[in-house]
């Protein structure tokens, strides 16, 4: 498995402009846009429609009044939205459909939505990505690290690295991928503190969402995927 990573969305542009359909895409928002999406997904949300702009969502609302419109800027739900971007929030709303959009994380599912396939991965679902990705054995993969507005993030490159380390053993990885690797080693014992002192980590926390980090710190607690289909992220069966 020849796995490639784009640490910022610069380096998501990057790979946006090469071909895809032959790609596996796993997209990382750990704080948090893919861990609510695994948790909605986990707890029997039907769907989640992801959308790059607050415009499109409450446009896309108007013609699907039963769907939720969810999302955040700057960490708050947009006015006039049902949930914000909370994992919590997601807890509570089975069968319904979800339309999401983030700062980073919906940005980053709709680049790569050119990939032969997009799974929707977080710390929550780590182990159940691993052994879906192994079942399914894709010859080129892509962690997407949804990154915050222009940078890099920490915590997307913790999960990557938590995936790489699941994945293969093998000294043949590039160094990006090594790096995400060992990064994850320092990282595993004690991830929310991790994720805590990451930028994204104490921006939740100065808007009073500390609670979210825990939240979205816990390894392996779902074995939901999701993946894109179209246009909708659905759980893997
Ligand atoms: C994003 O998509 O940029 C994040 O999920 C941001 C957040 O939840 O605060």
């Amino acid at each position: 498995m020849n796995i490639q990573i784009a640490l910022c969305p610069s380096e998501i542009h990057r790979f946006r402009l090469q071909p895809l359909q032959n790609v596996t895409s796993v997209v990382f928002d750990v704080l948090r846009a893919t861990s609510s999406i695994v948790t909605g997904l986990a707890a029997g949300v039907e769907a989640f429609v992801p959308m790059e702009t607050i415009e499109e969502a409450i446009a896309r609302k108007k013609s699907a009044p039963s769907f939720l419109l969810a999302g955040e800027r700057e960490g708050v739900a947009p006015p006039g939205f049902d949930l914000g971007n909370s994992p919590r929030e997601f807890l509570n709303v089975a069968g319904r459909c979800v339309l999401m959009t983030t700062t980073n994380g919906t940005v980053a599912i709709k680049s790569v939505a050119g990939s032969a396939q997009v799974l929707i991965g977080a710390l929550l679902n780590i182990e159940a990505l691993a052994a879906l990705l192994l079942r399914r054995r894709p010859e080129h993969l892509l962690l997407v690290c949804s990154g915050t507005h222009e940078d890099f993030s920490l915590e997307d490159a913790i999960a990557a690295g938590a995936l790489v380390r699941r994945l293969t053993a093998s000294e043949e990885l590039s160094d990006a991928a090594k790096l995400v690797r060992e990064l994850y080693e320092r990282a595993k014992n004690d991830l929310e503190d991790w994720l805590r002192r990451t930028q994204n980590g104490q921006a939740l926390s100065r808007i009073g969402k500390e609670l979210d980090i825990r939240d979205c710190a816990r390894s392996s607690c779902y074995d939901a995927v999701g993946e894109l289909r179209g246009e909708t992220i659905v759980r893997v069966e």
